[in-house]
């Protein structure tokens, strides 16, 4: 966070960067920090001599806010004029989480004079990988010569080195006041803020062509006149309550801001690059990241489904000719239609969207689908060919393994459509085409809307593309009508949630937790265990009914807890058998089904009645009680829903 000549307390500079680590907290909470400019001429510990103070904590955002103002060597009433102050709250991969461990990482302890005998004479003082990036900057700087490098130039330099994927901020006390930032591969866009009017639409980018590296001269700058606040950050959550003006930089990018002026610039122009980067408006509100009268981000998420749902939808169905149009894949239409197949490719409950939508979609496009892990399809080196259009879906399209199997897609010629929730990220991007599914942004870190979302707008992709075949109208027609009142019955299925909560009490105390089901409810049992995992941390498996005989029903009796998932849909004979073979066995299944359903509720334990719709969209249902389950699960169990352990909301480590 930039604040220039727009005057601040220390006080509310500590305010915005720990609100913003906050709202970024759903990605990663072990550890976090911070590094504020010093008051001048103290000596006090944690403030080196060039006064960049950095302070670190273990643990939560709030255990570094209680820290902050437990450092009286800092005047919090002080005005400062100009200041570029910086946060980061992390999720642990290398290194354990630890205060040494948390970022933002330093260059030298000391402030730049001792140098141990160790690699390049560089001390590291954490485990983290990170912490190559500041050591190699210092030895570039000490190593520049007599050359006068800008703070720009001399982070070109060092990314020139970097490999892998990274979005970086760099503060020196050599270039106080000054701000360099730069990204590959993870997201990071920059807010800005002024009370003059934006007069620029686009920032055009400063290339160094010819001679590498050379110090930058000429820059075109984005000047508001005096006054103005820029906000760095890897996701607008974070910076949308200062501004909605953002500019997202591309990988490779490095920005500048050097007295107030912000600059773009690049090593050398891509051929095809557009030479600028544009200034856009967010459109997302604040209210959307706040949790309102919830208990949690994840509960406030699966009350949202009516209105995520109808927003993945609006304006893109015609209800009255029975179109549907998905803007961002309309021009690719044609090409989609003749490939030899579609490949579907996410992590986790996005994975699980293609699983569930599979079978619509075989049968509205009559093409083959495969549906893929993304790790597991790199591992396999999967051949992918020309005529391939692989999908990827994610909620927040920044997904390492995703998106490393974008590359390797794209650089086999196939045609790249991506699945996203989240503008301007880097599968939305890098994609030749897609779609947005409009589920609102998702804080919970266990997916739940995105997962609705991500259905239905795989189901519209197959009407889209069915939409000239004459065998298929009664169907499309069907599922076009069940679509219309989706968000009505998924409210229906919101009021059951005192019944799962009855459930959960009787449920909390196990130690696992049988999902089955077939068909188009498959994918309902996957994700269904997975939630159960992932909030209250007990053991839980999807299983396919089909495969109960094969192994998982050794496992029955009359202590394990079973949900059974048995809507009336082609696999209702197939699933009451598996039924029989669970009760024969003195199973006692809690069983989900349609309303009014004597057949099956006599043979259950319990039952979670749901409205029915047309098959295919059945998932979109059935999924809910056991997101609900889930959630009440893990607060009789004690845990913090929005933040469950070891994990982080976007994963972008392989
Ligand atoms: C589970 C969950 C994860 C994500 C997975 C992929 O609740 O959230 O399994 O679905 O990490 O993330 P995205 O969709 O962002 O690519």
């Amino acid at each position: 966070y930039l604040n220039y000549c727009v005057p601040r307390t220390r006080k509310e500079i500590f305010e915005t960067l720990v609100k913003g680590l906050q709202r970024l907290e759903y990605r990663g909470y072990d550890s976090a920090g911070i590094a504020v400019d010093g008051d001048k001429n103290t000596t006090t510990d944690g403030i080196n001599k060039n006064n960049i103070v950095l302070i670190k904590k273990n643990g939560k955002v709030k255990a570094l806010d209680e820290e902050l103002y437990k450092k009286d060597c800092m005047d919090l009433e002080v005005e400062l004029d100009t200041h570029f102050g910086m946060a980061h709250t992390r999720w642990a991969t290398h290194g354990e989480p630890s205060a040494l461990n948390s970022h933002p990482l330093r260059s030298d302890k000391n402030n730049g004079n001792t140098h141990s005998p160790n690699s390049k004479g560089y001390e590291f003082e954490s485990e983290t990988d990170t912490e190559v990036i500041p050591k190699l900057i210092k030895y570039v700087y000490d190593n520049r010569e007599r050359e006068d490098l800008s703070f720009s130039t001399l982070v070109e330099r060092v990314i020139q080195q970097l490999e892998g994927a990274f979005a970086l901020m760099f503060k020196s006390s050599h270039f106080p006041r000054e701000a360099v930032a730069t990204r590959r591969g993870s997201p990071l866009l920059i807010g800005v803020r002024s009370k003059y009017e934006l007069s620029a639409e686009h920032i055009p980018i400063q290339y160094n062509t010819g001679e590498l590296c050379s110090p930058l001269s000429d820059i075109i700058t984005l000047q508001y006149g005096k006054a103005v606040e820029y906000y760095f950050a890897s996701d607008a959550s974070a910076i949308i309550e200062h501004t909605n003006k953002v500019i997202y930089l591309e990988d490779d990018d490095i920005a500048a801001v050097v007295g107030g002026k912000l600059s773009l610039h690049r090593l050398n122009r891509l051929a095809g690059e557009v030479p600028v980067r544009a200034i856009q408006t967010l459109q997302m509100e604040l209210q959307e990241i706040m949790k309102g009268n919830f208990e949690a981000f994840m509960q406030k998420e699966i009350f949202e489904q009516p209105e995520s749902v109808f927003n993945t939808m609006r304006g893109r169905i015609c209800f009255d000719t029975n179109k549907v149009i998905l803007g961002g894949l309309k021009d690719h239409l044609k090409e989609i239609k003749r490939c030899r197949r579609l490949i579907m490719i996410g992590c986790g409950t996005s994975f699980h969207a293609a699983v569930a939508t599979r079978q619509a979609l075989e049968e509205l496009t009559e093409l083959p689908v495969m549906v893929e892990l993304a790790s597991d399809f790199l591992d396999r080196n999967t051949p992918v060919f020309r005529d391939d259009v692989c999908f990827y879906i994610s909620q927040s399209g920044e997904t390492a393994d995703t998106l490393m199997a974008l590359r390797y897609c794209k650089d086999r010629g196939a045609l790249t459509v991506g699945v996203t929730n989240t503008v301007g990220s880097s599968i939305s991007r890098d994609t030749d085409c897609g779609v947005h599914i409009n589920a609102g942004p998702e804080i919970g870190v266990a997916s739940t809307k995105a997962y609705t979302s991500q259905f239905v707008a795989l189901i519209m992709f197959g009407l889209m593309m069915s939409e000239d075949r004459i065998s298929l109208q009664t169907r499309r027609l069907e599922i076009i009508n069940g679509l219309r009142i989706l968000p009505e019955l998924i409210k229906k299925v919101l009021t059951l949630d005192k019944n799962i909560k009855s459930i959960a009490d009787e449920l909390y105390e196990q130690r696992s937790l049988l999902v089955m089901g077939r068909g188009f409810n498959y994918a309902t049992c996957l994700e269904g265990a997975l939630k159960i995992k992932e909030i209250p941390y007990m053991h839980s498996e999807g299983i396919l009914a089909g495969e109960l005989k094969h192994g998982p029903l050794a496992l029955i009796d009359k202590h394990m807890p079973v949900i059974m998932i048995i809507m009336r849909d082609a696999c209702y004979t197939k699933c009451q058998n598996a039924l029989q073979q669970v009760t024969a066995r003195s199973g006692r299944p809690i069983i989900l089904c349609c309303q009014d359903d004597p057949e099956v509720s006599k043979n259950a334990y319990k039952t979670i009645e749901l409205p029915q719709t047309v098959d295919c969209l059945q998932g979109i249902l059935s999924v809910i009680p056991l997101q609900l389950l889930s959630f009440h699960l893990a607060v009789l169990r004690g845990y913090d829903v929005d933040c469950p352990r070891n994990l982080a909301k976007s994963v972008t480590v392989e």
